[in-house]
């Protein structure tokens, strides 16, 4: 809560191309929200160098997922969309919340084993302690909900872990954020395995539909969906495939899972591909016209990043000078 309105933190990562399962997972429901809260959309640079980056398409990514955020729908006058960097408060708080987290707690983090698995030769501290920067980016801003996809829950869980470990021994210091996950396309399968998620990282690019993905390519590759032998359209667990497209159907179209059940009756796989094809050109078309337009607005791009950066400072230093007041650290002298 900051003056008496509610709260909103999310960010995202401008680590390879976004892909559809990002922009239903989240994204989505960051416009839809954005008028109910007081709003932070963040570009968490400052997590992405946990894995090694090259320093100019880093630099260019974080820019173009900016952009994509006002692509999207998001107001940047009236809600605050900025780079993680350019905010000193994170890596202040990070810090401080690091002597509040265990390391049996980071230990337990399925995102860390993950990525620890894939860049063996690169285990950082930083990517063990990425989940308590990621605390400190929602607890700095006070953050009543954080809207994200399924894969972020166990780093929101240990987020109010902390935060109520430090409210027991400072009083009230924080607001215990809650996880907002939207009905449907808050796990978005792989196209090609449907027991993994959707994932930038994917090698196999029929995995995933990448949001700047053209409409024959999208429309491609929605035709190659791994489905089953079944034959018949259900939304079940059994049908992994078949339940994930259905997924994408009612995620982009807005419609009820039961209600697109009903209308591919009767129907073949291929018909329903054709369907989830078609409603996902509809909603990444002009979302890639808008951002098209808006790149070329440099001047426009530039004055958003600096003014919501010292929007976001201001909000942010408030919450540091008063965690930093409580742990003891010395007054300034002015
Ligand atoms: P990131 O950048 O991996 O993903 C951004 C958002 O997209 C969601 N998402 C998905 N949703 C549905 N289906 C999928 N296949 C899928 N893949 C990704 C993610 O759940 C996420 O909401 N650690 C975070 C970024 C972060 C953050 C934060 C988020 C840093 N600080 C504070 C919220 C609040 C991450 O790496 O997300």
């Amino acid at each position: 809560m900051i003056n008496g309105n509610k709260v909103l933190f999310s960010g995202m990562q401008a680590t390879g191309n976004l892909t559809l399962g990002n922009y239903l997972g989240a994204l989505k429901n960051w416009v839809s929200l954005a008028d109910e809260y007081e709003c932070y959309y963040s570009v968490v640079d400052m997590h992405s160098i946990t894995v090694r980056q090259d320093p100019a398409v880093l630099r260019k990514r974080a820019r173009a997922l900016l952009t994509l955020y006002i692509a999207a729908g998001i107001d940047p006058e009236k809600n605050c969309l900025y780079y993680q960097s350019h905010v000193s408060g994170h890596a202040e708080l990070a810090w401080i919340l690091n002597c509040f987290t265990y390391m049996g707690e980071l230990n337990r983090m399925t995102q860390f084993k993950d990525k620890a698995a894939k860049h063996a030769d690169n285990i950082n501290a930083g990517l063990f302690t990425y989940p308590v920067l990621m605390a400190a980016d929602i607890l700095l801003y006070q953050a009543d909900v954080v809207p994200v996809g399924i894969d972020q829950m166990q780093h929101l869980e240990l987020t109010r872990d902390i935060a109520q470990r430090f409210n027991a021994i400072y009083g009230d210091v924080f607001t215990v954020p809650q996880a907002y996950v939207g009905k449907v396309g808050a796990k978005i399968m792989s196209l090609q395995d449907p027991a993994k998620k959707m994932s930038k990282s994917d090698e196999n690019p029929n995995a995933s539909i990448y949001l700047m993905d053209d409409a024959d390519t999208i429309r491609r590759k929605c035709k190659r969906a791994v489905t089953d032998s079944e034959g018949i359209i259900l939304y079940r667990d059994e049908q992994p495939g078949v339940k994930n497209l259905l997924d994408i159907y009612c995620a982009c179209t807005g419609k009820a899972p039961e209600e697109a059940v009903k209308e591919f009756e009767g129907c073949g796989y291929g018909q329903l591909k054709e369907a989830v094809g078609d409603a996902v050109v509809g909603v990444l078309e002009p979302l890639q016209t808008r951002f098209k337009e808006l790149e070329k607005d440099k001047a426009y791009i530039d004055t958003i990043i600096k003014n919501n950066a010292e929007r976001a400072a201001y909000t942010a230093s408030k919450t540091l000078r008063k965690v930093q007041k409580k742990v003891g650290f010395p007054e300034r002298v002015r």
